[in-house]
């Protein structure tokens, strides 16, 4: 690292960007593949890949192409006309997903769930229903819908008032979420693997359960897919690793691989719901981030890039495995699935992840102790073997 430079970053960052992040200690200029570079040209294996959003590695070869091609042919008309761009992408998202549905396009996560949420009490309008019930530990957005869906009290301080009629209940708790099912409710927004929360997965029965409330009381079941969507489970969907079909999907993050792209993808049933006016965004579904989504659709479509998922999220698994019986003390649990990790401590996680940066591996903590790995489908496991003999050296260290 050249102190010199990080420093004159980090002097102008705190200068002129409001300061909502804490950064990690380093600058990066350029990434590939599996890898990214800081201003010394110094390598960092990517066990993050900027919160599950560079799945496919840094800047796919073809991603990259279709990206130039479109960009300099159009990169934006508006939405008050045609474009076929966003009707193939669409036609691409309904054909892998639902088979039948239509599909709204905007430019992140927070913003696909909003959507999602005005379906949902579109939906329970005339019947006077707009609750929604979601969970604890839950995280779907910063923005002031999704933030009032979102059931961690962290992020609700200084915000208040919050949007009405949202109730919490308890993940994999069927019997919470019964309690909490009035006359008055519209819908259920759930992650089926809870990220920002400390990874942890839905039990296929919960699910289930889900389902059969949402049939019985004619709610909308949405799944937020945004981070353990579109391959981190090993299937393309994760609804399709549980065999429980929602009626709405959200997906952001890796859909365009790197630019921003929100989708709520709606089955058929509730397509009609929102009609002319309801809805709209300026930039949703950017024609160069629509090129770049059906490019990476198309390349994760490839059984080879999901079966790796399987291979090597299983070999990491095993190898966090070995890790923890060697270190009964520093490891608690380990939780996920596919490529979608969590190694919960008992001690503080910042640290781990900072000396990760120091040693060439970038990782990520949430909660406070859970790290969080994340790493792009085209690992291999030498790569793993990379990671986890990281962890050992500073677990190592802090068991003598
Ligand atoms: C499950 C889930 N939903 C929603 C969001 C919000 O997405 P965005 O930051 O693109 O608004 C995130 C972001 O981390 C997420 O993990």
């Amino acid at each position: 690292m050249n102190k010199k430079y990080v420093n004159g970053v980090k002097e102008l960052e705190k200068k002129y960007i409001l300061q909502t992040y804490k950064r990690q200690e380093a600058v990066f200029t350029r990434a590939k593949d599996k890898y990214v570079w800081d201003e010394t040209g110094r390598r960092y294996l990517d066990f993050f890949t900027g919160i599950s959003v560079c799945n496919l590695g840094h800047s796919p070869e073809s991603v990259v192409r279709a990206i130039r091609k479109q960009s300099e042919k159009l990169i934006h008309v508006s939405n008050h006309y045609y474009t076929r761009l966003q009707a193939e992408l669409s036609r691409m998202l309904v054909e892998k997903s639902f088979g039948a549905g239509k599909v709204f396009l905007s430019n992140s996560g927070a913003e696909a769930n909003e959507c999602a949420i005005k379906i949902a009490r579109k939906h329970g309008n005339n019947k006077g229903a707009f609750e929604v019930i979601s969970f604890n530990n839950s995280f779907h957005g910063r923005t002031m819908a999704a933030l009032s869906a979102t059931g961690q009290k962290k992020f609700h301080k200084y915000f208040n008032p919050f949007l009405k009629g949202f109730r919490f209940a308890d993940f994999n708790d069927i019997d919470s979420v019964k309690k909490l099912v009035t006359p008055k409710t519209c819908g259920i927004i759930i992650e089926p693997v809870q990220g920002e929360g400390g990874v942890y997965a839905a039990d296929k029965k919960f699910l289930q359960g889900l389902r059969s409330l949402c049939d019985k009381h004619k709610l909308l079941l949405i799944f937020d897919e945004i981070q353990c969507g579109l391959g981190r489970t090993g299937k393309l969907f994760a609804y399709r690793y549980f065999g429980v079909k929602p009626d709405v999907i959200t997906l952001a993050k890796s859909i365009a691989s790197g630019l921003p792209l929100g989708v709520t993808l709606v089955n058929e049933k509730y397509s009609g719901v929102l009609q002319y006016g309801d809805h709209g965004s300026t930039f949703g579904g950017c024609l160069v981030s629509c090129a770049a989504a059906i490019e990476t659709l198309s390349l994760l479509d490839s059984r080879k890039v999901l079966a790796n998922v399987v291979k090597t999220g299983r070999y990491l698994e095993s190898r966090l495995s070995g890790l923890k019986r060697k270190y009964p003390c520093i490891i608690k649990e380990i939780r996920g699935l596919g490529l979608m990790l969590g190694l919960e401590l008992n001690i503080d996680g910042a640290k781990i992840v900072e000396e990760c940066l120091h040693k060439g591996l970038i990782i990520n903590c949430t909660q406070g102790k859970t790290l969080r790995f994340l790493p792009p489908f085209t690992i291999n496991k030498k790569d793993v073997d990379s990671a986890v003999g990281i962890l050992d050296g500073i677990f190592g260290k802090i068991n003598n």
